[in-house]
């Protein structure tokens, strides 16, 4: 069997060999400055393992439809910079901060078409369903970003509307990874459709951690600012729950006015041009969510969600050994602080 150490010196083997074209530089060297800084690969290291449970080595036909899934991740990271107008992430400056938007968007298509290029590797038998799934995702991820841009024009969105929104634009990418990883390995239909299942609804705890990380994590172990989210009215779990919240609490008498759903209204006009008028604006929607608890319903929401995912997981009939290094690397994912 392939040990969990072993796909993590082929991740980050794939990762330091990997390569791109040259010229010219302005369209890829922001590709290789994105790839080379590297994230957290978590969707990559789900394919690889979502594999490695069914197989007992690696070859191209795996890894480059891996890398392909982070090459796709990433370039939707150029893309969403430039959209929620972020200026860090993972720890350095945005590309579109760094280079200019044009460059930004021009390198951000180059990779889209680059992990074509890769996740066409897959073995012939399974090409057809591997790369059906991968477009139908691709376009599910932009599908999502757009209901997120509607969104911050939106006052009010419900519990549902966000999970749809975060299902599409976070979600399914996680979800393809642990389904992709499964195809290639040869696995049958149900297996396959469970670890899709597993890896939706982690994806959607990866998210809310992310909703949560961008409120209340450290910037410097996070590498995006924080607040980010409250400045631009972003529509997550936190503020969703808030106003469901503070419009209960507040119709039965249960909250003082200043902590309800009108109070949060009012913080989403709030202006944040300037950095006192940001910090004035996360201070009071933080406040809003201290008073009302979502900073720990928040937490509940993400282990129901991680439950449910290694529901599925156990309905595989995976054994213990292979089951367990599922559960770590979901433990992992929602454990997290970066
Ligand atoms: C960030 O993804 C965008 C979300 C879907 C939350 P990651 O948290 O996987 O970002 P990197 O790749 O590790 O930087
Ligand atoms: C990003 O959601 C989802 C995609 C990039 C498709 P966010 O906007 O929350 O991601 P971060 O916080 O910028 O990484
Ligand atoms: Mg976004
Ligand atoms: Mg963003
Ligand atoms: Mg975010």
């Amino acid at each position: 069997m392939i040990t969990e150490n072993q796909i993590e010196d082929t991740l980050s083997g794939m990762f330091s060999d990997i390569v791109f074209s040259d010229e010219p530089a302005g369209l890829y060297d922001p590709l290789r400055y994105m790839i080379g800084i590297g994230g957290k690969r978590v969707r990559p290291r789900l394919c690889l393992i979502t594999y490695a449970l069914f197989k007992d080595s690696f070859d191209e036909k795996i890894l480059e439809p891996a890398a392909a899934l982070e090459v796709f991740h990433s370039f939707t990271l150029i893309h969403d910079d430039i959209m929620d107008n972020s200026d860090m992430r993972r720890g350095v400056p945005t590309v579109h901060r760094k280079w200019d938007s044009n460059t930004a968007i021009l390198s951000g298509d180059v990779m889209s078409i680059d992990s074509y290029r890769r996740i066409a590797k897959a073995p012939a038998q399974v090409l057809p369903e591997v790369l059906e799934l991968f477009s139908t995702t691709a376009a599910q991820v932009c599908e999502g970003q757009q209901y997120d841009m509607d969104f911050e024009n939106t006052r009010d969105i419900t519990m549902d509307d966000y999970m749809k929104m975060i299902g599409l634009k976070t979600a399914v990418l996680i979800a393809c990874s642990a389904k992709t990883g499964a195809l290639i390995a040869g696995a049958d239909k149900r297996t396959c459709d469970l670890l899709y299942k597993f890896g939706y609804d982690l994806g959607l705890a990866f998210q809310i951690t992310d909703d949560y990380l961008d409120t209340y994590g450290d910037s410097s172990i996070f590498g995006k600012k924080i607040g980010g989210d409250i400045i631009n009215n972003k529509k997550t779990w936190l503020l969703t729950r808030a106003m469901e919240k503070g419009e209960e609490l507040e119709n039965t008498g249960a909250i003082d006015p200043a902590h309800g759903k009108t109070a949060l209204l009012r913080a989403m006009d709030m202006k944040a041009g300037n950095e006192a008028e940001k910090t004035a604006k996360i201070d009071k929607v933080k406040e809003i969510y201290e008073a009302l608890g979502i900073d720990e319903d928040v937490k509940y929401e993400i282990i129901k969600l991680h439950a449910q995912a290694m529901n599925y997981a156990g309905l595989i009939g995976l054994g213990k050994v292979r089951y367990e290094m599922l559960h770590r690397y979901a433990d992992r994912l929602i454990g997290r602080n970066k």
